[in-house]
């Protein structure tokens, strides 16, 4: 499975360094072609010396060492890789990938690099549960990097708990397995038009006021994400949101239901997939005050009237299209996801109870289950919201006859 596979293995400095001599021999001996990057802290843990022994090939530690005078060397690793593979993965080099530092030969390297990304933390526990590390990691998955969890158990410094660089045969089936689904994926949605909604819709009382809801976008942009990943020509249709949309994706940018709904049926008669992942207001204010709304009084009142329903619209309309809504509920899941289905002539339904904790709003993180006309497909557990979006979007190709099923 990894036989000329080209992995760029980073090293960093903690004790769990001499578990990588491990893991390189074994991806050495399963075919894959290894060059090896070692921060200056790793080398106080385990020597160049027998990384390069085991990969065959010349270790990297110095960014002015260039070994070669015709090429530079961290750009020709970061354009060489098919798979940059950090193990272990310090609390360091997660920060400074976060904050896009490059002051070492493997931190430039991650920088100047198109090939993705995988993680293998590894750290005293309180460092690995310290908020800035667990916000730093949230950040990165959320760019796409992926990341091998560290298991629990006695670590070297003496605490039990979270923070045990995973074991190299464990590290080795989770990179077989990322070669694996690539190599499928990359067909799945071939030359499909893909529309996806994200974000919370603003409903404005005035200038400077608006009704909105707690959308932060990461539910559609990782669909956004992976559904390029399939193949797909995706275009978001994008309300309020927390977080910056995907690179590269072409961004359609709205604020009220009424401005969605506009711009997704414009795109709606050429486009093979729709996928309604905002939240929409179900009304909006009566009036939009021109000015800034004076306080008067002790209480006051709204008035508000009925959007228009964007997906039982695209329902009511469809014809070829295949159709994805979501449900925000926080009761009566089931019964209210298939009510929704079929009101809306849906083709899958995804329901996410969004009082449950990791599901919902905000979080990089959903629980979701999948509903068809005939009623529950799947109960997903709780995974990482791109994971989540491979899910729908591998069930989708299916239900559509994709190339590899
Ligand atoms: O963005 P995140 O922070 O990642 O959070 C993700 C999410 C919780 C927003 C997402 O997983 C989700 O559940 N989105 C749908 C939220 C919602 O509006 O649910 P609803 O049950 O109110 O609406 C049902 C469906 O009808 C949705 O697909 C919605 O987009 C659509 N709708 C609703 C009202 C309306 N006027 N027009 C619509 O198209």
């Amino acid at each position: 499975m990894l036989t000329g596979k080209k992995i760029l293995l980073g090293v960093t400095g903690g004790i769990a360094a001499f578990k990588a001599a491990a893991l390189c021999s074994q991806l050495v001996k399963k075919g894959a072609e290894v060059q090896v990057i070692m921060t200056k802290s790793a080398t106080e843990f385990i020597t160049p010396l027998t990384m390069q022994a085991l990969s065959k090939n010349p270790v990297y530690h110095d960014t002015f060492d260039e070994k070669n005078p015709r090429t530079i060397a961290h750009i020709n690793l970061a354009d060489w890789a098919d798979l940059v593979l950090i193990a272990p993965a310090t609390a360091n080099i997660i920060g400074k990938m976060t904050a896009g530092l490059a002051d070492d030969m493997l931190s430039t390297t991650l920088l100047a690099t198109e090939a993705p990304i995988m993680l293998a933390p590894a750290m005293n526990v309180h460092m690995y549960a310290h908020p800035a590390v667990m916000r730093n990691m949230s950040e990165l998955v959320s760019r796409g990097v992926m990341m091998i969890e560290p298991g629990e158990g006695l670590l070297a410094c003496g605490y039990t708990g979270k923070g045990r660089l995973e074991e190299p045969e464990t590290i080795i089936q989770v990179v077989e397995r990322y070669f694996n689904n690539e190599q499928k994926r990359h067909q799945l949605l071939d030359g499909k038009k893909v529309v996806i909604t994200a974000g919370g819709t603003i409903e404005r009382l005035d200038p400077v006021r608006f009704i909105s809801n707690d959308s932060s976008g990461k539910m559609g942009f990782a669909l956004a994400r992976v559904a390029r990943q399939l193949g797909a020509e995706v275009t978001l249709v994008v309300a309020n949101t927390q977080v910056a949309p995907p690179a590269g994706i072409k961004v359609i940018s709205v604020e009220s239901a009424q401005q969605m709904y506009e711009a997704v049926l414009g795109l709606w008669s050429t486009t093979d997939i729709v996928i309604k992942a905002a939240a929409v207001a179900d009304y909006r204010p009566k009036v939009i005050n021109p000015t800034k709304i004076k306080k008067q009084g002790q209480t006051m009142t709204l008035e508000l009237v009925k959007n228009i329903d964007i997906l039982e619209t695209l329902g009511s309309q469809k014809t070829s299209q295949f159709l994805i809504g979501f449900a925000a509920e926080t009761n009566d899941l089931e019964h209210y996801a298939m009510d929704k289905l079929r009101r809306k002539n849906c083709d899958l339904l995804i329901a996410n109870d969004v009082s449950v904790s990791g599901a919902g709003f905000g979080t990089d993180t959903n629980i979701v289950h999948i509903y068809d006309a005939q009623g529950l497909v799947t109960a997903l557990p709780l995974l990482s919201k791109d994971e989540v979006a491979m899910q729908i979007l591998e069930l989708t190709a299916q239900r559509l006859g994709g190339a590899n099923q």
